[in-house]
């Protein structure tokens, strides 16, 4: 084959959720630097605006959509479509509720977590899917995980951690569903990446611990997770189909 060496994304239409976020606000600057026309997704647009600002990026459109309510997510599509056809979804909007005693944890903190983590996932992602098929688009999908799915979580994330189980069973399973379409799905596990969800609320000791399990003996930027999401999505990634990347300096070995 001729090898080209750039990422193969430029001019393609991708979707990343939790744009203002700080892996969402890092992955959308990566995948415009690699050319691609990115759409940036979270719930408020003022927000995506001000993160944005700070990666010196300009999406191509930004969408306020509360991707936990399912029935926005055809409106999100409509709008995505009017810049053609979708080739990768970079799904990182999830929400973390620390309950340091597990007694505290309540229904509606289950609820909150598994409707915006796991099940909103899987709807989006099918339905980006179905419109990758329909247009004979063979696409990426990446998804996020966390090490607490291997790990049960730390720092009173229980609940957290099972609705990330969930998400890389869920995309091992829409792997194998819309691989014989060409379209690729993986799964993104970071570690510790210096954001508000990892720093928020979290007891300094347990943030210390892990990182001293760290062999790189540091926190991760946003950018070195952004990094792995466009290798995923390049031509690179061409026959990587099901994995969870695990992206933690070490603190996880799989
Ligand atoms: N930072 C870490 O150390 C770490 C570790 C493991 C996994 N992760 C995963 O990485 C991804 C990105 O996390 P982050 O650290 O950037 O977190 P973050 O809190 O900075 O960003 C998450 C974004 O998701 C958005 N969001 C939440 N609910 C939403 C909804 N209903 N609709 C639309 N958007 C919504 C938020 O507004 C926020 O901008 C998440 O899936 C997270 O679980 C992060």
């Amino acid at each position: 084959m001729a090898w080209d060496l750039g990422a193969g994304l430029d001019g393609r239409v991708v979707v990343v959720t939790g744009a203002s976020g700080g892996i969402g606000s890092a992955t959308t600057a990566a995948f415009a630097a690699a050319g691609a026309r990115v759409v940036a997704v979270d719930l408020d647009t003022d927000r995506i605006g001000a993160a944005l600002a700070r990666e010196q990026v300009e999406p191509a459109l930004s969408i306020a959509a509360d991707l936990s309510r399912i029935d926005s997510h055809a409106d999100l599509l409509e709008q995505v479509s009017a810049l053609g056809p979708v080739y990768a979804l970079v799904h990182c909007a999830a929400v973390l509720r620390r309950r340091a005693d597990v007694r505290d944890i309540t229904e509606e903190d289950w609820d909150v977590q598994l409707d915006t983590n796991l099940k909103a996932s899987f709807f989006l992602c099918r339905s980006v899917a179905e419109s990758m098929r329909a247009a004979g688009t063979q696409g990426r999908i990446v998804t996020f995980s966390s090490q607490g799915w291997w790990t049960g979580g730390f720092g009173g994330s229980v609940v957290y951690a099972a609705s990330k189980g969930g998400i890389v069973s869920m995309s091992r399973g829409l792997a194998r569903t819309y691989g014989p379409f060409g379209i690729t799905v993986n799964t993104i596990a970071p570690g510790q990446a210096k954001t508000h969800m990892l720093l928020d609320g979290i007891q300094p000791e347990v943030l210390d611990r892990m990182t001293a399990e760290t062999p790189l003996g540091r926190i991760g930027e946003p950018s070195e997770v952004a990094g792995v999401a466009v290798f995923l999505a390049s031509q690179h990634a061409s026959f990587v189909s099901g994995a969870t990347l695990n992206v933690s300096g070490g603190f996880l070995m799989y």
